[in-house]
Protein backbone atom coordinates (compact mmCIF):
# COMPACT_ATOMS: atom_id res chain seq x y z
CA UNK A 1 0.00 0.00 0.00
CA UNK A 2 1.20 3.66 -0.86
CA UNK A 3 1.07 6.17 1.52
CA UNK A 4 -1.07 8.51 -1.32
CA UNK A 5 -3.51 5.83 -0.81
CA UNK A 6 -4.23 7.30 2.87
CA UNK A 7 -5.27 10.98 2.36
CA UNK A 8 -5.35 12.38 6.00
CA UNK A 9 -4.97 9.21 7.41
CA UNK A 10 -1.37 9.97 8.13
CA UNK A 11 -0.01 13.27 9.78
CA UNK A 12 3.43 12.46 8.69
CA UNK A 13 5.64 9.89 6.83
CA UNK A 14 8.83 9.43 9.35
CA UNK A 15 10.69 6.61 7.25
CA UNK A 16 9.83 6.36 3.20
CA UNK A 17 10.65 2.94 1.89
CA UNK A 18 13.48 3.54 0.11
CA UNK A 19 15.08 4.73 3.79
CA UNK A 20 13.71 1.55 5.21
CA UNK A 21 16.15 -0.16 2.15
CA UNK A 22 18.87 1.79 2.09
CA UNK A 23 19.67 0.80 6.15
CA UNK A 24 18.54 -2.70 5.68
CA UNK A 25 21.17 -3.42 3.84
CA UNK A 26 23.68 -1.10 5.93
CA UNK A 27 22.29 -3.23 9.14
CA UNK A 28 23.15 -6.66 6.90
CA UNK A 29 26.11 -5.82 5.90
CA UNK A 30 27.29 -4.85 9.78
CA UNK A 31 25.63 -8.62 10.71
CA UNK A 32 27.26 -10.24 8.19
CA UNK A 33 30.37 -8.79 9.75
CA UNK A 34 30.00 -9.92 13.17
CA UNK A 35 28.43 -13.33 12.77
CA UNK A 36 31.43 -14.18 10.09
CA UNK A 37 33.79 -15.67 12.46
CA UNK A 38 31.01 -18.19 13.58
CA UNK A 39 30.55 -21.99 12.88
CA UNK A 40 26.90 -21.41 11.57
CA UNK A 41 24.70 -18.39 10.59
CA UNK A 42 22.34 -17.16 13.73
CA UNK A 43 19.21 -18.49 13.72
CA UNK A 44 16.52 -15.06 12.84
CA UNK A 45 13.93 -15.41 15.27
CA UNK A 46 10.63 -12.98 14.21
CA UNK A 47 8.10 -11.83 16.73
CA UNK A 48 4.59 -11.72 15.23
CA UNK A 49 3.09 -10.11 13.35
CA UNK A 50 4.93 -6.73 13.42
CA UNK A 51 8.38 -7.89 12.25
CA UNK A 52 7.03 -9.93 9.48
CA UNK A 53 8.22 -6.83 6.89
CA UNK A 54 11.25 -6.39 8.63
CA UNK A 55 12.02 -10.41 8.22
CA UNK A 56 11.47 -10.69 4.54
CA UNK A 57 13.38 -7.68 3.84
CA UNK A 58 16.34 -8.23 5.87
CA UNK A 59 16.40 -12.26 5.68
CA UNK A 60 16.52 -11.06 1.27
CA UNK A 61 19.21 -8.59 1.88
CA UNK A 62 21.64 -10.58 3.88
CA UNK A 63 24.44 -13.24 2.14
CA UNK A 64 24.37 -16.17 4.61
CA UNK A 65 21.84 -18.74 4.74
CA UNK A 66 19.37 -17.07 6.72
CA UNK A 67 17.42 -19.75 8.89
CA UNK A 68 13.81 -18.44 10.48
CA UNK A 69 11.80 -18.97 13.23
CA UNK A 70 8.82 -16.96 15.02
CA UNK A 71 7.41 -16.30 18.09
CA UNK A 72 3.92 -14.71 18.78
CA UNK A 73 3.76 -13.15 22.91
CA UNK A 74 1.37 -10.69 24.27
CA UNK A 75 1.63 -8.57 27.86
CA UNK A 76 -0.45 -9.94 30.46
CA UNK A 77 -2.20 -6.74 31.04
CA UNK A 78 -1.75 -3.33 32.04
CA UNK A 79 -1.05 -3.80 35.35
CA UNK A 80 1.93 -6.36 34.91
CA UNK A 81 2.65 -4.93 31.98
CA UNK A 82 5.46 -3.13 34.15
CA UNK A 83 6.93 -6.42 35.42
CA UNK A 84 7.48 -7.29 31.80
CA UNK A 85 5.88 -10.44 31.95
CA UNK A 86 4.85 -11.94 28.48
CA UNK A 87 3.02 -14.73 27.85
CA UNK A 88 3.99 -17.10 24.85
CA UNK A 89 1.46 -17.22 22.04
CA UNK A 90 3.45 -19.42 20.00
CA UNK A 91 6.69 -20.91 20.71
CA UNK A 92 10.13 -21.50 18.14
CA UNK A 93 9.75 -24.41 16.69
CA UNK A 94 13.49 -24.54 16.59
CA UNK A 95 16.05 -25.53 19.22
CA UNK A 96 18.10 -22.51 20.06
CA UNK A 97 20.72 -24.33 22.71
CA UNK A 98 24.32 -23.48 21.68
CA UNK A 99 22.93 -21.54 18.87
CA UNK A 100 23.49 -17.77 17.87
CA UNK A 101 20.21 -16.45 18.07
CA UNK A 102 18.95 -13.04 16.23
CA UNK A 103 16.16 -11.50 17.63
CA UNK A 104 14.71 -9.62 14.85
CA UNK A 105 11.88 -6.41 15.73
CA UNK A 106 9.41 -3.56 13.84
CA UNK A 107 10.02 -1.42 17.15
CA UNK A 108 11.33 -0.89 20.59
CA UNK A 109 8.60 1.13 22.48
CA UNK A 110 9.03 0.61 26.42
CA UNK A 111 11.59 -1.99 26.24
CA UNK A 112 9.83 -4.29 28.01
CA UNK A 113 8.93 -7.14 25.90
CA UNK A 114 12.28 -7.40 24.15
CA UNK A 115 14.26 -7.55 27.94
CA UNK A 116 11.51 -10.60 28.47
CA UNK A 117 12.21 -12.43 24.85
CA UNK A 118 15.77 -11.66 25.14
CA UNK A 119 16.33 -13.41 28.54
CA UNK A 120 13.57 -15.60 28.16
CA UNK A 121 15.94 -17.41 24.88
CA UNK A 122 19.16 -17.03 27.00
CA UNK A 123 17.73 -19.19 29.43
CA UNK A 124 17.39 -21.62 27.11
CA UNK A 125 21.20 -22.31 26.55
CA UNK A 126 21.46 -20.21 23.38
CA UNK A 127 25.22 -19.37 22.82
CA UNK A 128 24.42 -15.62 22.11
CA UNK A 129 21.13 -13.96 21.89
CA UNK A 130 21.39 -10.26 20.39
CA UNK A 131 18.28 -8.03 18.84
CA UNK A 132 17.93 -6.14 15.88
CA UNK A 133 15.29 -3.33 15.56
CA UNK A 134 13.98 -0.99 12.65
CA UNK A 135 12.56 1.53 14.66
CA UNK A 136 13.16 2.68 18.47
CA UNK A 137 11.86 4.97 20.89
CA UNK A 138 14.46 6.02 22.97
CA UNK A 139 12.84 8.86 24.88
CA UNK A 140 9.78 5.77 25.69
CA UNK A 141 12.29 3.11 27.14
CA UNK A 142 11.40 2.30 30.35
CA UNK A 143 14.18 -0.83 31.15
CA UNK A 144 17.76 -0.76 29.15
CA UNK A 145 17.75 -2.88 26.32
CA UNK A 146 21.07 -3.75 24.54
CA UNK A 147 20.15 -3.57 20.87
CA UNK A 148 22.83 -4.43 18.41
CA UNK A 149 21.11 -3.11 15.24
CA UNK A 150 18.82 -0.14 15.12
CA UNK A 151 17.62 0.76 12.07
CA UNK A 152 16.26 4.39 13.04
CA UNK A 153 15.05 6.52 16.58
CA UNK A 154 12.11 8.00 15.97
CA UNK A 155 9.67 10.02 18.34
CA UNK A 156 7.28 8.74 20.60
CA UNK A 157 4.55 9.43 18.28
CA UNK A 158 2.48 6.67 17.75
CA UNK A 159 3.47 4.77 14.24
CA UNK A 160 1.96 2.88 10.94
CA UNK A 161 3.10 0.76 8.20
CA UNK A 162 6.14 -1.75 7.28
CA UNK A 163 4.60 -4.72 9.60
CA UNK A 164 2.84 -1.64 12.02
CA UNK A 165 -0.55 -1.55 12.93
CA UNK A 166 -3.40 0.16 14.06
CA UNK A 167 -6.72 -2.16 14.64
CA UNK A 168 -4.83 -4.53 12.12
CA UNK A 169 -4.26 -1.90 9.40
CA UNK A 170 -2.15 -0.01 7.70
CA UNK A 171 0.74 -3.46 8.54
CA UNK A 172 0.85 -3.36 4.49
CA UNK A 173 2.17 0.61 4.06
CA UNK A 174 4.82 0.51 3.01
CA UNK A 175 6.42 3.13 4.49
CA UNK A 176 6.52 4.53 8.09
CA UNK A 177 4.23 7.27 8.79
CA UNK A 178 2.78 8.60 11.99
CA UNK A 179 -1.12 8.10 12.10
CA UNK A 180 -3.69 11.65 12.30
CA UNK A 181 -5.13 12.06 15.07
CA UNK A 182 -8.60 11.94 14.01
CA UNK A 183 -8.21 7.78 12.81
CA UNK A 184 -8.90 7.74 16.71
CA UNK A 185 -10.84 9.71 17.33
CA UNK A 186 -13.47 8.38 14.75
CA UNK A 187 -12.45 4.95 16.03
CA UNK A 188 -14.04 6.15 19.50
P1 LIG B 1 7.53 -2.61 24.27
O1 LIG B 1 7.53 -3.77 25.19
O2 LIG B 1 8.90 -2.25 23.75
O3 LIG B 1 6.56 -3.02 23.11
O4 LIG B 1 6.85 -1.41 24.88
C1 LIG B 1 6.88 -3.10 21.80
C2 LIG B 1 5.65 -3.53 21.07
O5 LIG B 1 4.61 -2.55 21.20
C3 LIG B 1 3.99 -2.31 19.95
N1 LIG B 1 4.19 -0.90 19.59
C4 LIG B 1 3.68 -0.27 18.54
N2 LIG B 1 2.90 -0.72 17.53
N3 LIG B 1 2.92 1.46 16.56
C5 LIG B 1 2.53 0.16 16.55
O6 LIG B 1 1.82 -0.21 15.63
C6 LIG B 1 3.72 1.96 17.51
O7 LIG B 1 4.06 3.16 17.47
C7 LIG B 1 4.12 1.05 18.55
N4 LIG B 1 4.89 1.21 19.65
C8 LIG B 1 4.90 -0.01 20.27
C9 LIG B 1 4.63 -3.24 18.99
O8 LIG B 1 3.81 -4.38 18.86
C10 LIG B 1 5.94 -3.65 19.60
O9 LIG B 1 6.32 -4.97 19.26
MG1 LIG C 1 5.44 -6.26 17.62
Amino acid sequence: MDANELGSELSKILVTEAELKARLAEMAREIEADYAGAEQPPLLVGVLKGAVMVMADLARELSFHAEMDWMAVSSYGASTKSSGVVRILKDLDTEIAHRDVLIVEDIIDSGLTLSWLKENLESRGANSVRICAMLRKPDAAKVEVDVAYVGFDIPTDFVVGYGLDYAERYRNLRDVGVLAEHVYADAG
